[in-house]
């Protein structure tokens, strides 16, 4: 039976699937077809259980299919499904959002991270009336075109599309630059400040598995794209709502010119948002030139499900809980041998080095035979984590003491 179904998934989608990692050909198994999830766990078609460390890639905070949420979407149904139209449930999530994260003070929605970023990009590019922009090797902002670039050596300026299908012009205009080294951003800036529109980061680093910035990194990158008038873009994807009710910035106090958000807002259901000062969110059509538009942007069961997710993280101690359980893993894992255990808030990563990871050449440089062994072994003992190095694991608050005990006790087995 599960041969039948490998064959017709790829029968009708490319790869048998929708995205790439699904697929699990950085670990070297059979995908996962999956039937159901609640909580932290998730279920297989042949109805083996899971405790589920990707949670929807991070979507689903408060675990799969949180009761409220459930209850809130069925509550708004009864009112119809896309409107097509400026609703009341829109203006809510955007105010809980301003209020939240206030460098923030005009906000657009849209469907995915991936259009947010997009849209984004072509606002500063609007904005500054320059072209260029700046992001770092392993930092991933979507699949749109101009930011799917694999660096060559940071110093040389070589720049490659990561995808067939993307002219050189498109890219030609982009820079990608190792994380966390300050020189070379410097040096990048004065050379090309005159053309740069916009530096764009995720400011933790968590699509080339979890990297932490050092400690004046994120200061140093705003004051100087401030001193060189260029847009700071913060792409908080994965970062907003999730440490703090806010984002990586109210944490650090760093103001960023634009954000986007994405995931956690959305209550599990697909959604994006940019939003960032006024000046600059002004020049969205219809009160400027820059065209962007979507017809299920703003959907009043999206926003819905995004309130409810919103206000139980406003009103509940839940970023303390979390993390108690992470520094627990952490406490047990670090005492292993050539590991690297980076972390932080409901977010961590194992990396098979005994070396430090600060970026992307680092991340490339770990033991990836020994990941793809160590994660087999656990996906075998029920633990499902992200399939592929470059992803990081999520806790949720669904996660009891009991899963986190399990990871910690499968992990130490698996690693021996
Ligand atoms: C930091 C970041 N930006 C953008 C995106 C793209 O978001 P989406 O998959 O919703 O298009 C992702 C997706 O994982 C992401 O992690």
């Amino acid at each position: 039976m599960f041969k039948l179904l490998i064959k017709k998934a790829d029968n009708l989608l490319p790869g048998g699937v929708d995205s790439p990692v699904r697929a699990f050909k950085n670990v070297g198994c059979a995908p996962l077809y999956i039937k159901k999830a609640i909580g932290s766990k998730i279920y297989d078609i042949n109805g083996k259980k899971y405790i589920d460390f990707c949670m929807s890639w991070g979507a689903e905070i408060l675990g799969h299919g949180n009761k409220y949420v459930i209850k809130c979407i069925q509550k708004n149904l009864k009112n119809g499904i896309n409107f097509g139209l400026t609703n009341n449930n829109e203006l809510e999530l955007a105010d809980i959002i301003k209020r939240a994260i206030p460098s923030i003070e005009l906000i657009r929605f849209v469907n995915s991270g991936t259009e947010a970023v997009m849209s984004t990009i072509r606002l500063a590019r609007a904005f500054t009336k320059k072209d260029k922009i700046i992001k770092f090797d392993g930092c991933y902002h979507g699949h749109s075109d101009s930011l799917l670039v694999s660096a060559g050596s940071g110093v040389s300026g070589i720049i490659n599309a990561s995808s067939a299908g993307i002219p050189y012009d498109i890219i030609k205009n982009t820079i990608s630059l190792p994380f966390n080294n300050f020189y070379l951003l410097k040096e990048t800036i004065k050379k090309n400040y005159k053309k740069t529109a916009a530096v764009i980061v995720e400011p933790i680093p968590a699509n080339m598995g979890l990297i932490l910035p050092e400690e004046n990194f994120l200061y140093e990158l705003r004051d100087l794209t401030k001193k060189y008038g260029i847009l700071l873009i913060f792409d908080e994807i994965i970062t907003g709502f999730r440490f703090c009710f806010g984002g990586v910035q109210n944490l650090l106090n760093i103001e960023p010119d634009l954000t986007c958000l994405g995931k956690i807002i959305g209550g599990g259901f697909p959604i994006g948002a940019f939003g960032g000062k006024k000046e600059i969110m002004k020049m969205l059509s219809p009160l400027g030139s820059v065209y962007q538009a979507g017809t299920f942007s703003g959907n009043p069961i999206v926003m819905s499900a995004g309130i409810t997710v919103l206000k139980i993280l406003r009103k509940q101690d839940i970023y303390e809980k979390i993390s108690s359980k992470i520094n627990f893993i952490a406490k047990e894992v670090r005492k292993l041998k050539n590991i690297f255990f980076s972390y932080f808030g409901s977010m961590f990563t194992i990396f098979f080095t005994d070396k430090k990871v600060k970026n992307f050449d680092d991340v490339k440089k770990c033991d990836f035979k020994r990941y793809k062994r160590w994660y087999l072994r656990m996906l075998k003992d029920g633990l499902f984590l992200p399939p592929s190095q470059f992803e990081v694991s999520f806790i949720s608050t669904a996660h009891n003491w009991e899963d986190i005990e399990k990871f910690v006790r499968i992990t130490i087995k698996n690693l021996k």
